[in-house]
């Protein structure tokens, strides 16, 4: 079968078209992929930045696809759906954190970008209807992350004011349009005045550039100061964030890209009563109600570009520049 392959640190990922086609065993599915996306972690392995890493490994942790065969013991209601996949894996009981054999689809296990597909029958979810196959496939791993670091984490409420700081990324659009549909006032950052038009026209009520000096105190000064930020940066302008926030504030980020976080005052921290909450992915109940929220908002992710599965590389190069904003689709069938 065509897959998507991280064959080597030096050759990255490439398209292997003779890759062995997985079999479904007992308790598992064996899916017709008809498109992926990608998520920033495919191209911080292709990359050779993440812990694990294993070659030959297809990557990918979201798709959409049909159940075309079942292993043994699997409900044969399963047969000829379209579904989605929750990545997580393995998270436990613990609404508090996964447990430790915890793993994501798409390293170590082959992922979703591939013509083939075996998981297991738990990781199903009826497609929502009211979405393509490509914004479907655009959904699970993002939409997941964004659902736990809003409500799980941050615990928003609905009349709050919140920050989601780089709104061209996968997550943050997603936690932009849960948090509005949720009922919150939504105030975003980029590095790109073009996305922050964008995101406006969506909802937010304004958004500012991170990349202009004192971004922060203008911010303030212009709207105030808010209950709630999401972040995927950290790094030097995690200080700033924590200035943006009211008093009893909460910060939820779920992403390093920016490195150590350097120069916070711990004096602002703890007279705040702020909170700094760490988020990774979430558990099967979240994701479900994650799906269930998306259903009954009518929530339609956001495709930057969709990619042919030929071309499939060129989805990781456009990632890596962050030229996008929304998610990258590859379609496989
Ligand atoms: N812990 C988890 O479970 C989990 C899950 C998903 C993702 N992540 C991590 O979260 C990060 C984002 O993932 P993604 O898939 O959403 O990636 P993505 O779609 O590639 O988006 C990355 C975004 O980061 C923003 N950014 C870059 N520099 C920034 C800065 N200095 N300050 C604020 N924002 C900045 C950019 O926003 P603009 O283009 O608007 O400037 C960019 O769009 C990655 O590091 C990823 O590994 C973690």
């Amino acid at each position: 079968m065509k897959a998507l392959v991280l064959t080597s640190k030096e050759q990255g990922v490439i398209l292997n078209t003779d890759y062995p086609q997985p079999v479904a065993n007992a308790g598992e599915v064996r899916i017709k992929m008809l498109a992926a996306a990608l998520n920033h972690r495919d191209v911080w392995i292709n990359q050779g930045q993440y812990g694990g890493i294993k070659y030959p490994t297809i990557l990918g942790s979201d798709g959409v696809g049909m159940v075309e065969s079942l292993g043994e013991g699997v409900a044969s209601e399963w047969l000829g759906k379209t579904v989605i996949i929750n990545p997580s894996n393995q998270w436990g009981d613990n609404q508090r954190h996964q447990s430790k054999q915890y793993h994501i689809l798409g390293l170590p296990k082959d992922g979703t970008l591939a013509e083939y597909l075996t998981v297991n029958a738990d990781r199903l979810r009826l497609a929502p209807t009211h979405l393509s196959i490509e914004q479907a496939a655009a959904l699970p791993l993002a939409g997941l992350t964004a659902y736990r670091a809003l409500f799980g984490r941050a615990q928003l409420q609905a009349g709050e004011k919140v920050l989601i700081s780089g709104i061209g990324g996968g997550v943050a659009l997603f936690a932009m349009q849960f948090a509005i549909a949720a009922g919150a006032e939504v105030y975003v950052s980029s590095s790109s005045e073009e996305k922050i038009a964008y995101a406006v026209q969506m909802g937010a009520k304004a958004g500012v550039l991170y990349t202009e000096e004192n971004w922060h105190k203008n911010f303030v000064k212009t709207y105030g100061e808010v209950d709630v930020v999401i972040d995927s940066a950290c790094g030097n302008g995690f200080a700033a964030l924590i200035d943006v926030l009211a008093l009893g504030g909460r910060i939820a980020f779920y992403g390093g890209g920016q490195g150590a976080i350097n120069g916070l005052i711990p004096q602002k921290v703890f007279w705040k009563q702020i909170s700094i909450f760490g988020s990774t992915m979430g558990s099967d109940e979240q994701f479900q109600q994650m799906v269930d929220f998306v259903e009954q908002h009518h929530i339609i992710p956001v495709v930057d570009s969709v990619f042919a599965f030929d071309d499939g590389v060129a989805a990781f190069v456009r990632m890596a520049e962050g030229a996008q904003f929304g998610k990258l689709v590859v379609k496989v069938s």
